[in-house]
């Protein structure tokens, strides 16, 4: 029987727990070597909204299965907006959320786009908080970057088959645990033949739509020895974008940490904005501006770019050791192709943060569970 109870007065979440949930066992095997994006928590968040009601029926579940109508508006027309984000465990047991509030934002920024409901900052954290909290045994323990990674996510789902916003939508979501995601330094595809965002497109936007349409030029990057594709933009395949599901940044030799503005086409990265934070503290003036490709190739060849690195939550902080062009010319290498030192103590310094090992100044954690 599932005990259905509501958590905080305030709080508009009914929670009703897992009958069955995994046992300690099967959940201990999952958490000794927890893979990305396979195995899920026990629970899962919900809520509804209609353009009668608005957001309603607002629970924490047992996770399984949605029942969808072959017609459902998502399934046709891709009104699909997503957020990824992770929940830490401190050395002391504790477990920490790093800037859920910037993922709440940037969610309705995306509803925004797609001409769906914005979701409450509020109810965002809250659906977070709960979920966590009452899933907590399953965010892993700190070593070897392990966390649980969430998923919420949000779809059409009126019975609907044409052109236009749905009037009623599901949000949800999903907790995995995770271990590190690129472990391995990268080299980047210069893809000739593909583009990630228009201007006026939805590039700024988290949708699914805009993995879909990334997933021929990933290919194309592995084809060529790549681990992932650096987007420029759409127009004139000249300004370096970012890359498949990272920011990218460059470390000059005057001391700027380097990427290039937020135009409209550059998804708004959480941990862009953070790393431009802490630069600071590594001696590195934080530069956002547009940068051409040749730049990069210039700068490299003359040393003046002295790293590269790709940032997100998923990967954190990965090294770009070259990048391959498709003009035939040789590959580009960084420096001497090894993971260079501010790369390093950047990556470090971050993880220090969300794990609680670094004083965390800019107030960037948010509590779950002691
Ligand atoms: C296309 C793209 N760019 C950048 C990022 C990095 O964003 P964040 O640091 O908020 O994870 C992501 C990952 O969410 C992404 O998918």
């Amino acid at each position: 029987m599932s005990r259905w109870h509501t958590l905080t007065d305030m709080s508009p979440f009914a929670v009703a727990e897992h009958p069955s949930p995994t046992s300690p066992e099967v959940r201990a095997d999952i958490l000794a070597a927890p893979t990305f994006g396979q195995h899920f928590t026990d629970h899962m968040t919900v809520a509804q909204w209609d353009s009668d009601q608005g957001w309603h029926d607002q629970a924490i579940v047992p996770q399984g299965p949605l029942q969808l109508h072959p017609s459902t508006a998502a399934l046709h027309y891709g009104q699909e907006i997503f957020e990824g984000l992770k929940a830490y465990r401190h050395d002391d047991g504790s477990v920490w959320m790093f800037r859920p509030e910037m993922n709440a934002r940037r969610f309705q920024r995306s509803a925004e786009r797609l001409a769906m409901p914005a979701l409450p900052v509020e109810d965002f954290l809250t659906s977070l908080q709960l979920l966590v909290d009452l899933d907590r045994d399953w965010v892993p323990s700190p070593e070897g970057e392990q966390n649980l990674y969430l998923r919420p996510f949000m779809f059409g789902t009126e019975h609907l088959i044409g052109v236009r916003a749905s009037h009623s939508y599901t949000y949800c979501v999903l907790a995995t645990p995770a271990g590190a995601y690129y472990s391995q330094p990268l080299k980047l595809w210069v893809t000739p033949n593909y583009s990630r965002a228009a201007v006026g497109g939805t590039g700024a936007a988290k949708c699914g739509g805009n993995y879909a349409a990334s997933l021929k030029a990933a290919d194309e990057a592995g084809e060529h020895g790549c681990g992932q594709v650096l987007w420029l933009d759409g127009a004139e395949h000249r300004w370096v974008e970012e890359c498949g599901t990272m920011n990218i940044m460059f470390v000059t030799s005057d001391g700027e940490l380097l990427t290039p503005a937020t135009n409209g086409n550059i998804l708004e990265g959480v941990t862009r904005d953070s790393l431009l934070q802490l630069a600071p503290d590594h001696g590195l003036r934080p530069v956002e501006r547009a940068i051409e490709f040749t730049e990069v190739q210039r700068r490299l060849l003359d040393g003046t770019i002295t790293e590269v690195f790709a940032c997100g939550t998923a990967a954190v902080v990965t090294p770009i050791t070259g990048f391959r062009t498709p003009d035939g010319g040789a590959d580009l290498t960084v420096a001497d192709g090894q993971v260079g030192p501010l790369t390093a103590a950047i990556r470090q310094h971050l993880l220090d943060i969300q794990y609680g090992r670094a004083a965390d100044q800019h107030g960037w954690l948010v509590k779950v569970s002691d």
